[in-house]
């Protein structure tokens, strides 16, 4: 294999900065946290950051001065800040899409001016991007005035969101984080699955008179989104025994397909378009955000894209030193590369943050679960993480044993916010700082742990005490802000988005293209006639084959 990627570069795992760290982490062996902290008073200080209203703790991480300066070294020679420069300027990064990525121009001020080659010629996309934000902004106010009525003159009060990966997990995600700012008097469903029953328990209390769907599809064609939108309108039609006429007040299409969106029936005036060089999973602050503008108002959509927006300048301009979202990737490398971790948890102390880690499973596992390099090379190193978690203190009850005490190393990132939201019933008793203090332990005791010497002291049998000791020395980051709004909501989503593509860079992956989810869907297309009509596959395995017969038989078929 050569030493040399495509792009003239050395192969990460041939590059000496590599072989630095690798030489680097046999060095600090098993060095503990108690013993970095022991020996650095002044660890939690020089080890935090804060960007926007982000406070970033690393204190708690098995690194030392000269891991991060490895680290950095190691990013310098990958070319992280050649590339993220690339993305800034709309160069075609997604190289085996050739397709630009710019989902930081859907939140760069209408004064910005990023050239991207169109159908005619180049074009400055941010004029386009206000241009439809304001389209939006024009019918989130009408629908929430009570000025847009349905079909039969009724009002909208239930906006039905029909989408999946990016064009619903985004928009779900942040209307549940931002429920506090949502308009109470509306109700907001998002359905995704193909499975009937999603649909189902979506609109069996609703009346279709006052239900608007918002189908969101980049390409308009994906077979969830396309047949759960048949259903609905099926079913808005039955239930206002009406003809297509009916749909123009009842569907309004979010996609880059304006043939597929009319062939689907929707009037393109209903039509919010966004462009190819905005990723699936990066695309809720573009026209698919537009069930969360209706939920939150214009107002708060643009706080929220400004708080993306403080993060994305952070990220293109602080130093090395200074960058969260460089450090946040760099640290998920020594762990992945240098520590064999497997995965990455992600632990919101924010009920309002359930749907968070989902969020970031796609972000994270659909852009970086890789194994073939930019140059089309297979790669030799660890790419992305399994991520995973929810909400912390459920997960404390259930699955934090494991961290603590299992044999695997996760790395765990903390999420809090000092001050609960205002609108929390009368009455609670004291439950935010119970929440936070629970954070606080946690962070404590998964990185110091608890000694033999200090379990003994407490008078425990000697036989229990290696089931009480606790190792410790499991990394995390805490990141605290002071309260969840739009425009934190923003910073925090822009600061994994940027740290997905730091770890991506590095990994010389193209962290843009999800080819490995075009199998499945073939597959599914193949496979349908066989059970519904008993159709012959060419090539089925026998396995396969056994199973579609079995559920015929169970099916009556
Ligand atoms: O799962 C593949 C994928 O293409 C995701 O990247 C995307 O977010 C999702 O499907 C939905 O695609 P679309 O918005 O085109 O319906």
């Amino acid at each position: 294999m050569s030493e040399m990627n495509a792009e003239g570069r050395t192969r990460l795992d041939r590059m000496p900065e590599w072989n630095a760290l690798a030489k680097h982490r046999e060095e600090l062996g098993e060095v503990h946290l108690r013993e970095l902290f022991a020996n650095d008073p002044q660890r939690a200080e020089r080890y935090s950051l804060s960007v926007g209203d982000l406070h970033l703790d690393y204190s708690k991480h098995l690194v030392t001065d000269e891991t991060l300066r490895l680290l950095r070294e190691l990013a310098a020679a990958a070319g992280v800040a050649e590339l993220r420069d690339a993305m800034f300027r709309g160069e075609k990064i997604n190289t085996t899409e050739d397709r630009a990525v710019l989902h930081t121009a859907l939140r760069a001020p209408e004064s910005t001016d990023i050239e991207v080659e169109g159908a005619h010629g180049k074009e400055n996309v941010v004029l386009a991007v206000h241009a439809v934000l304001r389209k939006m902004q024009v019918f989130t106010d009408r629908v929430r005035s009570g000025d847009w009525k349905g079909h039969t003159g009724k009002r909208i009060k239930n906006v039905v969101n029909i989408g999946i990966g990016g064009s619903d997990l985004g928009p779900a995600m942040a209307y549940e984080a931002l429920r506090a700012y949502t308009d109470r008097e509306m109700t907001f469903r998002f359905v995704s699955n193909v499975d009937g029953a999603d649909l189902h328990e979506a609109l069996r209390d609703l009346d279709p008179a006052e239900t608007l769907f918002v189908i969101a599809s980049k390409t308009f064609t994906t077979i969830e989104t396309i047949t759960n939108a048949t259903s609905a309108r099926n079913w808005l039609l039955t239930g206002l025994r009406a003809g297509e006429e009916a749909v123009a007040k009842h569907f309004v299409a979010l996609s880059t397909n304006e043939e597929k969106v009319s062939e689907f029936g929707i009037d393109t005036a209903n039509m919010f378009e966004f462009w190819d060089w905005v990723g699936g999973r990066y695309s809720f602050d573009s026209a698919i955000g537009l069930s969360l503008m209706l939920a939150i108002g214009p107002d708060h959509f643009r706080e929220m894209l400004a708080g993306f927006h403080l993060v994305d300048e952070h990220f293109r301009c602080a130093p090395p030193e200074e960058n969260a979202p460089l450090l946040l990737g760099l640290l998920g490398i020594w762990y992945g590369n240098f520590h064999d971790a497997q995965s990455h948890a992600v632990l919101p102390y924010s009920h309002y943050l359930s749907k968070f880690t989902a969020y970031l499973q796609q972000l994270d596992m659909e852009s970086n679960g890789k194994s073939t390099g930019r140059d089309g090379q297979p790669v030799n190193w660890q790419t992305g993480p399994v991520v995973w978690g929810t909400p912390g203190t459920n997960g404390q009850h259930a699955y934090y044993q494991l961290i603590h005490q299992g044999t695997k190393m996760i790395p765990a990132d903390l999420i809090g916010f000092a001050k609960p939201v205002d609108d929390l019933l009368p009455g609670l008793v004291g439950q935010h700082d119970l929440l936070m203090a629970n954070l606080f332990a946690q962070g404590q005791a998964l990185a110091f742990g608890k000694t033999p010497e200090e379990v003994a002291a407490e008078g425990v049998p000697p036989e229990l005490i290696p089931h009480k000791t606790f190792r410790g020395n499991h990394p995390t980051t805490t990141v605290l802000a002071s309260e969840l709004t739009p425009s934190v909501l923003g910073q925090l989503i822009a600061l994994y988005e940027h740290k997905v593509f730091v770890q991506g860079a590095i990994w010389n992956i193209d962290s843009f293209d999800q080819w490995g989810v075009e199998l499945g869907k073939v597959l599914a297309k193949r496979v349908e006639p066989a059970l519904v009509e008993g159709a012959e596959v060419p090539g089925l395995d026998a396995s396969t084959q056994a199973l579609v017969a079995r559920y015929r038989a169970l099916r009556g078929r």
